[in-house]
């Protein structure tokens, strides 16, 4: 069998931590990284030795999947920053472009019909590879949902098809039952206030049976 692609996530906060802390229960070696060496070393002691530390131009080197557990605007920064060390990489955006709202709750910050992946999609660099996945679930519930029987799913977005088995990959060794979208302009659906998130009309995790009757 083929080995699998090298994944690192990086942005260890609460998705982060969720994110890598289901991979390795799945028995998937992650490499983490922040903008601190101390907090991928912190929590590399926390979940063990199939948890390796870099830093953040070492882990995008290493890597093949890049998961960037930052927040929308930060992605658009890093994918800067980094476009060299992320070309032909493939890239998970996790992220909801929302920020607090004046009367309470969160706004979009972004147009209405836009999505964060859709925005980024449009930023990658060379050769490089979108994949929306991974924020369709509040942390907590990507935590505790992850590894059940039946699997709870977690849907995923691309335009590269060709990444379709090691994005498949990478939600099965989290604790989830992958189910693709479609392209990106799917994207909208599985971010904050869609169809499709835990935080819009679905409202709940399912399973692949009740993912089938929602979309
Ligand atoms: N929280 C949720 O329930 C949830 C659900 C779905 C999707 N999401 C999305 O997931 C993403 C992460 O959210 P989160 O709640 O996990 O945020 P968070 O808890 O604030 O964690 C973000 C982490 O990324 C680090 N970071 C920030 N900028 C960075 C950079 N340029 N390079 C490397 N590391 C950087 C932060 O480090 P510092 O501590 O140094 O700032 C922090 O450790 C966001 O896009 C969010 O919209 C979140």
């Amino acid at each position: 069998m083929s080995q699998k692609s090298k994944v690192a996530v990086i942005g260890l906060g609460n998705i982060g931590g969720a994110v890598a802390s289901n991979l390795v229960k799945g028995g998937r070696p992650v490499i983490v990284a922040d903008r601190t060496f101390a907090k991928a070393k912190e929590l590399a002691q926390k979940l063990g030795n199939l948890v390796q530390p870099a830093e953040i131009p070492g882990a995008i080197k290493e890597a093949d999947i890049i998961i960037l557990a930052i927040y929308f605007n930060p992605i658009q920064e890093f994918l800067k920053q980094y476009a060299s060390d992320l070309a032909g990489k493939i890239i998970v955006d996790p992220s909801n472009p929302i920020a607090p709202a004046d009367g309470g709750g969160f706004k979009k910050i972004i147009g209405e019909n836009d999505s964060a992946g859709q925005v980024l999609s449009a930023q990658l660099p060379k050769g490089a590879k979108l994949a929306k996945a991974f924020g369709t679930l509040g942390a907590a519930t990507l935590g505790n949902a992850a590894h059940q029987t039946p699997a709870n799913v977690l849907f995923y977005a691309t335009n590269d098809i060709s990444i379709n088995t090691e994005i498949g990959e990478l939600i099965r060794d989290s604790g989830f039952e992958p189910v693709y979208l479609g392209g990106i302009d799917q994207a909208i659906r599985i971010e904050v206030f869609g169809d499709l998130h835990e935080f819009g009309a679905l409202g709940r995790t399912v399973t692949l049976a009740e993912a089938k009757a929602e979309i």
